[in-house]
């Protein structure tokens, strides 16, 4: 039975309540938090670091926290989002000039590691790094804002994606991010996707736990037409 996990990505939250919205958010069925970290330096905006991460832990969130790094360099951050509870780290392969040491520095630092794509970027970039990842990330929209529409060809790239990962036998979980709504988490899903994120289609809604219902319902029928096959 395919799995699906639903990550909102708090950056469409509402920032001066982060802690309600964001427990919120998980009552209404979230399975974890995925937690935009942009340095206005890699991309174009800037929004939150490990004291806002901590803050999270310290008011109870104890889901998981998957940490999407939009920073560039990336290393000196990395042992500070994990002392600040992160559980996945995910920083993009085009920040890092060493990519395999940022790996190996994620994990030195207990935390579970990614690597994450922009649309333009080959998969064969990962040709030598999959018993190193735990995570790949494809982002299904240009990195720093939310709210941005669904770039159509991610879905072919993320059933290439699947097909990778199926090939090679590690466990490595496949996660798209950006313009996913209730009307294409079906297809995201049913291309592949096992973490799927999700931040205004959540967030801009009036009841989380209406919008969530709505997701699970479309993931649902994936699963069961995957269980079909
Ligand atoms: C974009 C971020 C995404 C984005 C998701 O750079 O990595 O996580 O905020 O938000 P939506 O779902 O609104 O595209
Ligand atoms: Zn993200």
């Amino acid at each position: 039975m395919r799995q699906f996990l639903l990550a909102p990505s708090i950056i469409a939250a509402d920032f001066a309540r982060l802690g309600e919205d964001t427990a919120k958010v998980l009552t209404a069925g979230a399975d974890m938090v995925h937690f935009d970290v942009m340095d206005n330096h890699y991309v174009p905006n800037l929004t939150i670091g490990p004291l806002v991460l901590k803050s999270l832990r310290n008011y109870g969130i104890s889901a998981p926290i998957d940490v999407h790094l939009m920073v560039k360099p990336v290393d000196s951050l990395i042992p500070e989002f994990a002392k600040a509870g992160s559980n996945f780290i995910t920083f993009h392969v085009e920040a890092s000039e060493h990519v395999d040491r940022t790996l190996q520095l994620i994990k030195a630092n207990g935390c579970k590691a990614g690597i994450a794509l922009n649309p333009a970027t080959p998969l064969s970039c990962l040709e030598y790094l999959m018993d190193k990842i735990d995570i790949i990330l494809l982002m299904s929209v240009n990195p720093g804002f939310s709210g941005q529409s669904f770039i159509s060809a991610s879905l072919n790239k993320l059933q290439k994606a699947r097909n990778l990962i199926d090939k090679c036998g590690y466990n490595i979980l496949l996660e798209v991010d950006g313009g996913i709504k209730v009307y294409n988490i079906g297809q995201v899903a049913a291309a592949g996707a096992d973490i799927l994120v999700s931040g205004s289609a959540i967030f801009d809604h009036i009841n989380y736990k209406q919008v969530i219902a709505k997701m699970r319902c479309e993931l649902k029928k994936v699963q069961i037409l995957y269980n079909e096959s």
